[in-house]
């Protein structure tokens, strides 16, 4: 792990206590955001899930989750020379979709995504901010593979290790740029 992407998580994202509702650590990535060259060195770190060993892109599409899934899947999706594909919460895509119901670290959410986002026998790439319980990495590997597309793996910046996503997503490898 380059030490610049090291020193992004430990400076750049602050913690925020009793957010969004009391007992819950929120973690904001904004202040990372706005340093160009640690949003840079993140989005190399995440992109190289979308490669082999020699270097080589092995998906064709990159899906984010929203909100702040979006803003890191579309520059990990430019760097791999791939598409973007963006899982919404109900109702904000306007064409035909798969939606999925799964439980949030704070709540109950659907997630949707485009019929046609995905074509059969794609490979694709989850890349999300934060790894919580891993119901909304479940529920979009759900979504991806409704359309018929194949999950090779998941990048996040943060694992919250004290909860269950690791166990959640079971075997789908899983690139975590920082652990707390
Ligand atoms: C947060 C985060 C992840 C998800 C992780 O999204 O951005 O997508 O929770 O939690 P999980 O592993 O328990 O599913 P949130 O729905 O809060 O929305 P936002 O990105 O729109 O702020």
């Amino acid at each position: 792990m380059p030490e610049q992407v090291r020193r992004a998580l430990t400076d750049l994202v602050h913690d925020v206590p009793d957010y969004p509702e009391p007992g819950v650590v929120f973690k904001d990535i904004t202040p990372l955001l706005a340093d160009h060259d640690s949003f840079t060195a993140v989005v190399d770190a995440l992109a190289a899930s979308g490669r082999d060993a020699d270097g080589a892109v092995v998906v064709d599409k990159v899906v984010g989750m929203e909100a702040r899934g979006f803003i890191l899947a579309a520059p990990v999706a430019l760097a791999l020379g791939a598409g973007f594909v963006p899982v919404r919460k109900a109702g904000k895509l306007p064409r035909e979709t798969h939606a999925v119901s799964y439980s949030l670290e704070y709540g109950q959410a659907t997630l949707e995504i485009h019929r046609d986002g995905v074509a059969p026998g794609e490979r694709v790439l989850l890349v999300d901010d934060v790894l919580a319980t891993g119901g909304t990495v479940a529920a979009t590997r759900e979504l991806v593979e409704s359309c018929g597309g194949d999950v090779l793996g998941v990048a996040v910046l943060l694992e919250l290790t004290f909860l269950p996503g690791r166990a959640t997503i079971g075997d789908l490898p899983l690139r975590s740029l920082g652990q707390v």
